[in-house]
């Protein structure tokens, strides 16, 4: 399949009507969101979210999640929008915010890889809001990444992974959150919070009171530890390279890196470090990429997975990345690391 890009300059542009037609005839379309890009199809044709799954190469129990332009095009996705979930979807939409509700008749099984429950965004960036519009179905979109790659931050990202198996990319530049969306359950009583992102914690519980922790956010998955969001079990966001991440106070960290680094290299490895501007001067050897400044938390989450890509493509053996804070967006930035990592951490 020839894969056609279209770059985008604004909402106004032609692309996305082609786009929008294709994703009718039950195409693909990888098409930029304010979070990561994703890999959009027509959300109630299940053999187009079929498609999707056989383009990712991604298992078909991992649900998808359905993309809306507006607030009226959720209630006949659900079958009731519980007081939590009202006001979640007030307060954030649009956003890079997730809600998972009790699913109609109308969205298939294949969508939400046979839950009883469906995932439902309207996403900010207004490009993919258009998109969906002019479609005038909702649309699957999972972030438009092979399975077990991190999560594509430009076009570019995307033609790397899926030119030929897609019939569109529609490039609008670089995304600007740089991590996928937060995901909070609100089909039950006490909304549970699956994945985090850039709505954090600290937001949600000002919106809605308590709001529990799903514990496969940070822990390793086992036989107690059953993460709510499917794809949340997967080892994830995952470089090629052996990704172990130091934690402990700042020098201590970087002596141990260092320490490690000398290690492989005398050994012969390719070593790749994830470092923050704060750091960056006092390593001594390996491949360096600061991801920003501790004190700009937005800045290091937009840039993780286009440095864990660039270590892919500098097909590194190792990569020791520097730790961070887990409150606000630190929380999600920890939780992309720990999965990339396989949770393999040492302590200093
Ligand atoms: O920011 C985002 O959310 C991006 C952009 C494209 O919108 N999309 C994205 O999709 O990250 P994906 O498929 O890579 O991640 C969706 C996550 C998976 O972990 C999946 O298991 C979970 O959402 N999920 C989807 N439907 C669910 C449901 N009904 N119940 C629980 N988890 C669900
Ligand atoms: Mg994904």
């Amino acid at each position: 399949m020839e894969t056609k890009v279209f770059q985008i300059r604004d909402k106004e542009d032609g692309g996305i009507f082609q786009a929008a037609q294709v994703l009718r005839q039950g195409g693909l379309v990888a098409f930029p969101t304010e979070t990561v890009y994703g890999l959009g199809a027509n959300a109630l044709d299940e053999e187009a979210a079929h498609r999707i799954y056989a383009a990712k190469g991604r298992p078909s129990d991992n649900p998808l999640i359905a993309h809306i332009s507006s607030i009226k095009e959720l209630e006949p996705l659900v079958t009731k929008i519980p007081e939590t979930g009202r006001k979640l979807s007030e307060t954030f939409w649009p956003g890079p915010l997730t809600l998972v509700f009790p699913k109609s008749r109308q969205v298939p099984y294949g969508t939400t890889g046979g839950l009883e429950t469906v995932a439902v965004r309207m996403p900010g960036a207004e490009v993919a809001r258009r998109l969906i519009a002019l479609a005038g179905v909702p649309v699957a979109a999972p972030s438009a990444n092979l399975s077990g790659k991190p999560s594509p931050t430009t076009a570019q990202h995307v033609w790397q992974d899926m030119n030929g198996r897609i019939d569109i990319i529609l490039d609008g530049g670089p995304v600007g959150i740089g991590l996928e969306s937060t995901i909070v359950d609100v089909s039950e009583d006490v909304p549970v919070l699956l994945r985090p992102g850039a709505i954090t914690r600290e937001m949600l519980e000002k919106a809605v009171g308590h709001v529990r922790i799903d514990p496969a956010i940070l822990g390793r998955p086992n036989e107690n530890i059953r993460p709510k969001a499917p794809g949340m079990k997967y080892r994830h966001y995952a470089p090629r390279a052996e990704l172990t991440l130091v934690e402990g106070n700042a020098c201590s960290v970087v002596e141990k890196i260092n320490e490690l680094v000398e290690n492989d290299m005398a050994s012969g490895k390719q070593v790749g470090i994830i470092c923050t501007e704060e750091t960056k001067g006092k390593y001594r050897q390996g491949i360096l990429r600061s991801v920003g400044r501790r004190s700009q938390e937005e800045t290091i989450a937009h840039n993780l997975f286009a440095v864990l890509r660039e270590f892919d493509d500098l097909e590194v053996d190792c990569i020791y990345s520097e730790s961070f804070s887990q409150d606000h967006l630190g929380y999600a930035i920890m939780n992309r690391l720990m999965k990339a990592a396989g949770y393999r951490t040492i302590y200093v």
